[in-house]
C-alpha cells in the first residue's frame, strides 16, 4: 500500500508541475500575443537646429512634393533642413541617414525603403539620442519611435476595394452573374502595402469566395501579386503577360485592383497596348499623380485616393514642435495648433516587436472624375 500511494503521490506531483510549465507558458504566450502600450518619452535633449529627412526614392512623384513640403515647413521655423532620397536601395538608405547623423542631424523624418531594414541607423541615431519620426511608412524595431505619421492604409484599401463593388453593383447583380478582376499589391518590403492589400481583401474576399468575382490567374495572395519598388514597368510586363495567358478571345477583364497610381500607370499602359476588347475596365489608384490625374480625366483610369500631402507634413511639422518643446509622446502631440483636417491619434493599430506604435493618421478620400476638379 505505501508504495502504491507513493506512486499517485508522485504522479500527482508530476502533474501539478506540467500544468504549473504549461500554464506559466500559456501566461507568457498571453503576454507575448497582447502588445504593450510604447513608453511615453519626454525630449531632453539639446536645442535641435538641424533636421534630417530621408525619403524612400525620388523617382516617385509624391516623394519630391512631401520633402519640399517638410523643407519649406522647418527651413521657415528657422531649422537647417538636410534632405536625401533613398532611391528605393535600403543600404543607400542607411547610408544618407548615417551621414546625415554625422553632418549635425538632431531629429530624423524618415519614410523607409523597408520598413524593417532601418537598424544600423536607428542603432546610431538612438545611441546620439536622436529622435525619429516614422513618416508615411512605420519604420519597425524602434521601440523610442516618437511618432508613425500616416494616412489610414488599412481604409485606402478598402476605399478602392468598395469602389470596385459599388462600380460593378456587385451587391445587386443576379447570382449567375460574375466579373473578372486582377489584383496588383504594393513593394512587399513597404509596411504600408500590406495594410492597403488587407483593407482592400477585408471587402473583396467574400465576392471572390461566394465567386461574382473571378481572379483567372489565381494570384490573390498578397506576395503573389506584390510589384517590387510600386515599378510601373513592372506592372505594365505583369499586365501584359496575364492578357496574353488569360483574357484571350471569350474573357473578358472588367477590374484591376491597383494599390498606387505607379502601379496603375502601368496597368492601363498595358491595357491600352495589349486588350483588344472594348469593354470599361475599372482601375483603382492612389496618390493622384498628375499624369493619372489625366488618364483619370481620358477614362483611362476610374479613381485614386487623395492624400493631401500638405496635412501630413504639416501634421508631421506641428508633432515634432511639440515634442521638442516638452511635451510628453504620451499626450497628443498634435495639440494647440489648429488643423482644418481630421486626424486621428491611434495607439492600437501598428505594433512593432510587441508595441503598440503611437500613430497619427489622416484619412484618404476617394476621387473621380465627378469630384476631380474640386478637390485637387
Ligand atoms: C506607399 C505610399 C503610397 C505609394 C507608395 C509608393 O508607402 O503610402 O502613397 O505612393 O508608397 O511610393
Amino acid at each position: 500500500m505505501h508504495k502504491l500511494l507513493k506512486t499517485i503521490s508522485l504522479i500527482s506531483i508530476l502533474i501539478l508541475l506540467f500544468t504549473a510549465c504549461s500554464s506559466k507558458e500559456v501566461s507568457n504566450l498571453s503576454q507575448e500575443s497582447e502588445p504593450v502600450p510604447q513608453s511615453a518619452t519626454t525630449y531632453t535633449g539639446e536645442d535641435v537646429k538641424t533636421i534630417g529627412i530621408s525619403m524612400p526614392a525620388a523617382q516617385l512623384e509624391r516623394w519630391h512634393i512631401d520633402a519640399d513640403l517638410l523643407k519649406t515647413l522647418f527651413e521657415d521655423a528657422g531649422y537647417n533642413v538636410l534632405l536625401s532620397y533613398g532611391d528605393n536601395l535600403i543600404d543607400a538608405q542607411i547610408n544618407d541617414i548615417n551621414q546625415m547623423i554625422d553632418q549635425g542631424a538632431q531629429l530624423l523624418i524618415i519614410s523607409p525603403v523597408d520598413s524593417d531594414s532601418l537598424g544600423p541607423c536607428i542603432e546610431n541615431a538612438n545611441k546620439k539620442n536622436i529622435p525619429i519620426v516614422a513618416y508615411d511608412r512605420l519604420i519597425y524595431h524602434n521601440p523610442n519611435l516618437l511618432a508613425y505619421v500616416s494616412y489610414d492604409n488599412y481604409m485606402v484599401g478598402q476605399l478602392q476595394a468598395q469602389y470596385i463593388v459599388d462600380a460593378l453593383d456587385l451587391d445587386n447583380i443576379d447570382s449567375d452573374r460574375c466579373f473578372n478582376l486582377e489584383i496588383f499589391s504594393g513593394d512587399s518590403a513597404d509596411n504600408n502595402a500590406i495594410y492597403f492589400y488587407d483593407g482592400a481583401m477585408s471587402i473583396l474576399s467574400s465576392y471572390i469566395n461566394d465567386g461574382k468575382l473571378k481572379v483567372l490567374s489565381n494570384q490573390t495572395s498578397f506576395y503573389s501579386t506584390s510589384i517590387s519598388s510600386w515599378d510601373t514597368e513592372l506592372a505594365c510586363e505583369r499586365m501584359e503577360i496575364m492578357l496574353s495567358s488569360y483574357y484571350g478571345t471569350n474573357q473578358q477583364l472588367n477590374a484591376v485592383l491597383a494599390a498606387n497610381d505607379s502601379i496603375a500607370l502601368g496597368v492601363c499602359e498595358a491595357i491600352d497596348s495589349s486588350y483588344n476588347k472594348d469593354n470599361q475596365i475599372i482601375i483603382t489608384g492612389q496618390d493622384c499623380d498628375s499624369c493619372n490625374i489625366q488618364n483619370i480625366k481620358d477614362e483611362k483610369q476610374s479613381m485614386s485616393i487623395y492624400k493631401n500631402l500638405n496635412n501630413e507634413a504639416y501634421a508631421t511639422f506641428c508633432i515634432v514642435q511639440n515634442y521638442l518643446n516638452g511635451v510628453s509622446t504620451g499626450d497628443d502631440l498634435t495639440k494647440g495648433y489648429d488643423l482644418d483636417f481630421t486626424i486621428r491619434r491611434d495607439s492600437d493599430t501598428y505594433v512593432s516587436d510587441n508595441v503598440y506604435i503611437t500613430s497619427y493618421l489622416l484619412s484618404p478620400m476617394v476621387v473621380t472624375n465627378a469630384n476631380i476638379d474640386k478637390v485637387l
